[in-house]
């Protein structure tokens, strides 16, 4: 099972960034614990604060992987490309959100991704991506 996980722009902050919203743990400190709870599964990680880098990477990952967690971050309520990029790829992709967007500002409320995507999961903190994964499982 190969799974790819996705983040998008300010994501490489997380631990410090507006911790009241986002948590105080780094993606790296969770993405070693997810990984060793899942032995199983091959994962891979790419972060990239550059859209068309995210286009890339799920025209990549999209093509060699049995599901995608992506959380596209701003550009969510931005990117008809990341939208595009996933409605063009094999791999089914889960959206992810550690905040509740539909709680938040009203451009928040707004996804180019989510209606491509098989579902969506958001504000149930980091643990929305290990829910995403046993999605695939
Ligand atoms: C986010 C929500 C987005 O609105 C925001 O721009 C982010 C993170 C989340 O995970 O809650 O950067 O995608």
């Amino acid at each position: 099972m190969k799974i790819a996980i996705i983040n998008g722009p300010n994501l490489n902050l997380l631990g410090t960034r507006e911790p009241e919203v986002y948590g105080n743990q780094t993606f790296a400190q969770f993405y070693e614990t997810l990984k060793g709870r899942y032995p199983g599964v091959e994962f891979s990680y790419f972060q990239s604060n550059i859209e068309g880098e995210i286009v890339t990477q799920l025209q990549e990952a999209g093509f060699h992987s049995d599901g995608i967690i992506l959380n596209p971050a701003g550009y969510t309520h931005t990117s008809v490309a990341i939208g595009d990029a996933v409605a063009a790829i094999k791999a089914p992709v889960i959206e992810v959100h550690i905040s509740n967007v539909q709680a938040r500002e009203e451009f928040r409320k707004i996804s180019h991704v989510s209606a491509r995507c098989k579902g969506t999961i958001a504000g149930l903190g980091l643990k929305g991506y290990e829910l995403a994964l046993q999605y695939f499982l």
